[in-house]
């Protein structure tokens, strides 16, 4: 039934790499059950976004939910590099938020450099949810949320969001504050966060904290974007945070609810966004395509051929089937056995957008550019997408190499992404939905 995989897959001598799919949580035990983990002043750069996923994916993964916002510029700046009526790097920033799950966003001056209707249209298309309680558009009206309410294991964190400065059209932050919090508190908030964006900085908004009570948390924009990200200070029953250079550590606050825990600053965790964290697939793929787009070859003419010769790591699912029949036939009953099928019902099994999170290791180390090779020998969503790249198995002797039994959730969740999948992600009842008879069922040996 199968294809003869050996004629074509070049098997790959290279077998480094080849159990790095074993994704180690990075967040291991200490998570806490509830965290707010925060960005601010990304300005275009993307260093880190996908590492910043796994991060967040691990502590989902060890139970803890978190909330994740950004305080602010994820837009770069207008000069030099890009010009305001650039819309493709605020674009990718916003896809990259909406892939990871931020939650919350408030705009910075730099996303605002082509107007805020502009950068409202672009997060509406994104489905990224913008708050900027002060701030107007042209026409006098808001072009933002006033605030939103975001649910948070079982309660609910209340989300607004200042700007102040750079001659932007804005009411008394004092007064939308205050309006902000009594309007999220009978709307049920047990949390209160303002994401402030001011010119001003840490100084204005310890004044404009003077005057307003009941926020337990700041995020604050256009801050340092140099350092590790740290707790700034603290504003009477506020904690400030800051996120300082966001591309190269993740900075995450325990949530302490009000009336529970010791009085003070909640405890912070920085996590180092080093290379020994995973890429999320999801991300990753996004920034990939964009720094080096994959385009259909057959009816361009003239494009780049299809990489010639390529070494893969990945000896695709016809290789497994060889030795493990009864799980190949197990896994031809689950979704993921069709997810090719269901983009050719879309007519997109040739985009290279979709076909990362529906074929096997395409664009990953080890696996292939091709858009024909992923969908003619990788296709759906394989073995090695679970297993990691298996050439390393196939060629051992000893068979307990170069393949992972175990399944992060951090796998499953580097394609179940919060921007394609309704709903949280469950682990545990996913997990009983892919596995059965003949593949990791307790009947099955
Ligand atoms: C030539 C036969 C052969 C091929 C081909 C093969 N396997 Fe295996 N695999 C085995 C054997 C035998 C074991 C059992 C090793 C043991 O438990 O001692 C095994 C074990 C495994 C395990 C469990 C490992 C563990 O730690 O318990 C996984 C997962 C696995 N294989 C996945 C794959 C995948 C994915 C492929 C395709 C890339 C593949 N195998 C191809 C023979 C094969
Ligand atoms: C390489 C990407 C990828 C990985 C890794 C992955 N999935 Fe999926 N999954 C998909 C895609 C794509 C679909 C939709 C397939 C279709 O219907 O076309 C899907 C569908 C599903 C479904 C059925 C739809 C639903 O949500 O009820 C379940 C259950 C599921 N996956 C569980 C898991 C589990 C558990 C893991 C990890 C052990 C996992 N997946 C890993 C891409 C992936
Ligand atoms: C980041 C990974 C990822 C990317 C990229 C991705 N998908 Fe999916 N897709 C999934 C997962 C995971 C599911 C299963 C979601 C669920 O059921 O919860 C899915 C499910 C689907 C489904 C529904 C399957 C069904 O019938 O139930 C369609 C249709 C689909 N994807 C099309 C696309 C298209 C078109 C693209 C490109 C524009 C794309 N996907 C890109 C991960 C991805
Ligand atoms: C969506 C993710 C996913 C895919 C796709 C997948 N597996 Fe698995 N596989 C798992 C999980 C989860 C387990 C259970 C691991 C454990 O014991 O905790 C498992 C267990 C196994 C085991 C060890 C237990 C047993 O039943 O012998 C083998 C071997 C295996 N898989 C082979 C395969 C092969 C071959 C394929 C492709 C035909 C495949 N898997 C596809 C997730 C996946």
């Amino acid at each position: 039934m199968a294809r003869n995989p050996g004629l074509r897959i070049v098997l790959s001598a290279v077998l480094a790499g080849a159990v790095a799919h074993t994704a180690r949580d990075p967040t291991a035990a200490t998570q806490p059950r509830a965290a707010l983990s925060y960005t601010a002043g990304l300005r275009g750069h993307v260093a880190g976004l996908a590492r910043r996923a796994t991060v967040v994916d691990g502590a989902r993964a060890t139970g803890s939910d978190i909330l994740q916002l950004d305080a602010g510029d994820l837009s770069p700046p207008s000069t030099p590099e890009g010009q305001p009526g650039d819309q493709r790097r605020p674009a990718l920033m916003l896809a990259a938020a909406a892939r990871m799950g931020i939650d919350v966003v408030t705009p910075g001056e730099t996303d605002l450099v082509a107007g805020p209707e502009r950068f409202a249209a672009l997060a509406r298309s994104a489905h990224v949810t913008v708050v900027a309680t002060n701030l107007l558009g042209h026409n006098g009206k808001r072009p933002f949320l006033a605030h939103h309410l975001v649910p948070l294991g079982a309660r609910s964190v209340g989300v607004f969001g200042l700007i102040e400065g750079w001659n932007l059209r804005t009411t008394d932050p004092v007064a939308a504050a205050r309006e902000a919090v009594v309007a999220l508190k009978a709307k049920g908030a047990s949390l209160i966060v303002g994401l402030f964006h001011l010119a001003g900085g840490q100084a204005r908004a310890t004044e404009i904290l003077a005057a307003v009570s009941g926020v337990n948390v700041v995020v604050l924009g256009h801050a340092s974007t140099e350092g590790a990200p740290r707790i700034a200070g603290v504003a009477g029953q506020t904690s400030i945070v800051e996120a300082g250079d966001a591309t190269s550590a993740a900075g995450v606050l325990d949530v302490v609810w009000p009336g529970t825990g010791t009085p003070g600053p909640p405890p912070h965790h920085v996590t180092p966004l080093a290379a020994s964290v995973p890429e999320q697939l999801g991300v990753g793929l996004l920034l990939q395509l964009d720094a080096a787009p994959i385009l259909p070859q057959r009816k361009v003419p003239g494009a780049q051929k299809a990489p010639a010769f390529e070494t893969w790591d990945y000896a695709s699912n016809d290789a497994c089937v060889l030795c493990h029949a009864p799980a190949f036939e197990q896994w031809k009953t689950t979704d993921h056995a069709h997810a090719l099928a269901t983009l050719i019902r879309k007519k997109r099994n040739h985009d290279a957008a979709c076909l990362g999170c529906h074929s096997v290791g395409f664009l990953q180390p080890g696996g292939t550019r091709s858009l024909e090779t992923a969908t003619t020998f990788f296709a759906n969503v394989g073995c090695e997408s679970c297993h990691g790249p298996g050439v390393g198995h196939v060629r051992s002797v000893d068979k307990k190499k170069g393949t992972a039994r175990k399944v992060p959730e951090t796998v499953c969740l580097g394609c179940h992404t919060a921007d394609q999948t309704l709903g949280p992600f469950e682990y545990a009842k996913a997990v009983k939905e892919i596995l059965g008879p003949g593949h990791g069922a307790p009947s099955s040996k």
